[in-house]
């Protein structure tokens, strides 16, 4: 059966990379291996300037029908002056909620042929492979009350942070789900110290690891585990975290690789139903230069397969290819190092279909 996915380019260079993502999986659709039928849609600041929102209905229609969706990304200064309803940032959490996509996997892995990317010591980083698990639809990023309003005779603003037992459960699930999947070992950050908020999810976190004996269950205050997370990250093996210690914690991750350009993500709702997205967001700098790295989002085509569109040997493919064009030497400039040979968006992209063919 024909598998829909949505296309969203988005913003900044999401319309460069998503090409590039679209030529793999127009090759893997003519060599055979693949039966998927591609329907692009605006989204984020493309959105605005299509539609007036930044997620048009018409986007999030075509999203709703698709088996995944993946995107590019959104964002861009031409629309910070906007009022926050209408910025591209609206569009991707819309997405989020309205698909209620709650488990959001941000893998760091450090790739061999990258070693020297990163900014961490070697042995610091070598072999790295951490999965962040990172609540995606609840906590402080929608939590009612919020607003600006006055207090006292000055402004004031409050945002509410809450999750729901149910919330916390799910996506305690998602995380004891894929750690049975790799080194069993998954670290609860929080800041119980100090929140009510962060008290219950610890007390749900123990309760969902009673279901999962062989996997070993830590906790982490949150300001602790930004500091392990430089100082030896290679202690982690799958992290569970609320959506904002998740915004800030996967950055951290991901920069340990050195290479956030090489990093895909997944989000997905309970039936695996998903969206895939690069880590790196819409960087206006370089957009339209033709020199951002595509492989991020050429990853996230292999999350699809493995997480939504039940393709293993395909998304094996992919990755392989990816690693073959490493090993080639083959470098956008944000991989860049010497001795290699510096290539730019398209090229990269050829160079991972004519990778394929092999
Ligand atoms: C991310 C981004 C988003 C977030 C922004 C663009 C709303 O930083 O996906 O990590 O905060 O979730
Ligand atoms: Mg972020």
């Amino acid at each position: 059966m024909t598998q829909k996915i949505a296309i969203l380019p988005g913003d900044g260079i999401g319309k460069e990379i998503v090409a590039e993502a679209v030529k793999v999986i127009e090759f893997l659709k003519a060599d055979g291996v693949l039966d998927v039928e591609l329907n692009e849609a605006p989204v984020g600041g493309a959105g605005y300037d299509a539609d007036g929102e930044p997620l048009p209905a018409a986007t999030l229609a075509l999203c709703k029908e698709s088996d995944a969706i993946l995107l590019g990304a959104v964002g861009g200064p031409q629309y910070e002056s906007l009022p926050r309803e209408k910025r591209p940032e609206k569009g991707l959490l819309g997405l989020r909620s309205e698909l209620e996509l709650f488990s959001n996997l941000r893998p760091a892995i450090l790739y061999p042929q990258l070693a020297d990317a990163s900014s961490l010591k070697p042995e610091i980083v070598s072999g790295l492979d951490i999965m962040i698990v990172r609540e995606l639809t609840g906590g402080i990023y929608f939590g009612q009350p919020r607003e600006i309003t006055e207090k006292d005779g000055e402004r004031y603003a409050y945002n509410t942070a809450g999750y729901k037992e149910s919330e916390i459960e799910r996506i305690g699930r998602s995380a004891f789900e894929i750690a049975m999947k790799r080194d069993k070992r998954v670290c609860s950050v929080d800041k119980a110290n100090v929140l009510e908020v962060s008290e219950l999810w610890r007390e749900v976190m123990e309760n969902v690891a009673k279901d999962y004996p062989e996997v070993e269950l830590s906790h982490m205050y949150v300001d602790n585990a930004a500091m392990q997370l430089v100082k030896w990250p290679k202690q982690f093996d799958v992290m569970v975290t609320s959506n904002l210690f998740g915004d800030v914690l996967s950055d951290c991750a991901a920069m340990l690789t050195g290479s956030i350009g090489m990093l895909p993500s997944a989000s997905l709702d309970s039936n695996g139903r998903g969206m895939y997205e690069p880590i790196h967001g819409s960087a206006p700098d370089i957009a339209g230069k033709g020199i951002a790295n595509p492989l991020a989002t050429i990853l996230s085509i292999s999350m699809m397969l493995r997480y939504s569109l039940n393709n293993e040997a395909v998304a094996q493919r992919i990755d392989d290819a990816v690693g073959k064009v490493l090993d080639q030497g083959l470098r956008t400039p944000d991989i860049m190092s010497e001795g290699c040979t510096e290539v730019g968006t398209a090229a990269m992209g050829d160079a991972v279909v004519e990778a394929l063919k092999a």
